[in-house]
């Protein structure tokens, strides 16, 4: 059995949304090391194209797209410019999202943030999802890979609003992969625990660290890496008969900020 073919990405076309940095980031430069051509893009396009030129350095095949995923016209330019520079979209990874970090008190935030933070961690990876299909549908193969959280099944003070919006999240994959399997299109989610990214530094003390370690089996918090080869996993043929799922990769623990 050649076990590399199943992580083979050679002539497949990769989407990343927020790729210009932390999980986004893993997940472009694991794609792209499994062969696949990959559409680096973010808020900031200065980032994404540094991601871009590392993996070109490298070898492989990128380009940077700036995104805004709270726009709409943002998310049509991202397909097409990912169509128009390599063809088709094959793996689609929602990866942008935004909230919670305990800092969602619900008497003091407002109607806006609420809708703001539904719409960057669900109506984009919906949008993004069925603008990206009818190209996957054509070329034959297609993965969807959505970053939901551990806050999406954990409970605790100030997060209503993110933890619902990734539990959304987990829900629309479960019932979209029941639409998209009949178009040859699988729907999984990566659920990360606690993972060493610039959005964690933003909220993490060595108290809260400490905590969250006394309930991690696996004594430390997640690296990038550690989620990317999650979304790997999902994006590749190896879980060719895998869809609807989430799998969370959290040390085999609870990591909780209070
Ligand atoms: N780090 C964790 O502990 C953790 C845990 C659970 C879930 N997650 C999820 O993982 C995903 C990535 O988080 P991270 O920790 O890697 O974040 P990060 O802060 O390291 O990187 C986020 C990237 O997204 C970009 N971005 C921000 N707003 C954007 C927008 N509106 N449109 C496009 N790009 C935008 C940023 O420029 C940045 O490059 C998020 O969906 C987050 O909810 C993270």
């Amino acid at each position: 059995m050649n076990t590399e073919s199943l992580f083979d990405l050679t002539g497949k076309v990769a989407v990343v949304t927020g790729g210009g940095d932390g999980i986004g980031r893993g997940s472009c430069e694991i794609l792209a090391a499994a062969g696949a051509s990959v559409v680096v893009s973010d808020i900031s396009l200065e980032k994404a194209q540094q991601v871009a030129d590392g993996i070109v350095g490298a070898g492989g095949k990128a380009v940077a797209v700036a995104c805004n995923v709270l726009l709409e016209d943002d998310l049509t330019n991202l397909i097409d410019s990912a169509v128009k520079a390599f063809g088709t979209v094959n793996i689609l990874v929602n990866n942008a999202g935004m909230g919670g970090g305990g800092r969602e008190n619900p008497f003091s935030i407002d109607r806006a943030y609420v809708e703001r933070i539904y719409a960057i961690n669900v109506f984009a990876p919906w949008q993004l999802s069925k603008l990206a299909a009818p190209h996957m549908q054509k070329s034959g193969y297609g993965s969807i890979v959505n970053i939901t959280s551990m806050s999406s099944v954990n409970n605790s003070p100030s997060m209503a609003i993110y933890g619902s919006s990734k539990a959304a999240l987990n829900h629309m994959a479960s019932n979209l992969a029941f639409d998209y399997g009949p178009m040859g299109i699988r729907v999984n989610n990566v659920g990360p625990g606690a993972t060493r990214t610039h959005a964690l530094s933003t909220v993490l003390t060595p108290e809260i660290e400490a905590r969250m370690l006394a309930h991690t089996p696996i004594h430390r918090l997640g690296e990038v890496s550690d989620i990317a080869g999650a979304v790997l996993y999902f994006a590749s043929p190896v879980s060719a008969w895998v869809s609807g799922q989430t799998l969370m990769v959290n040390g085999g623990g609870v990591q909780t900020l209070d």
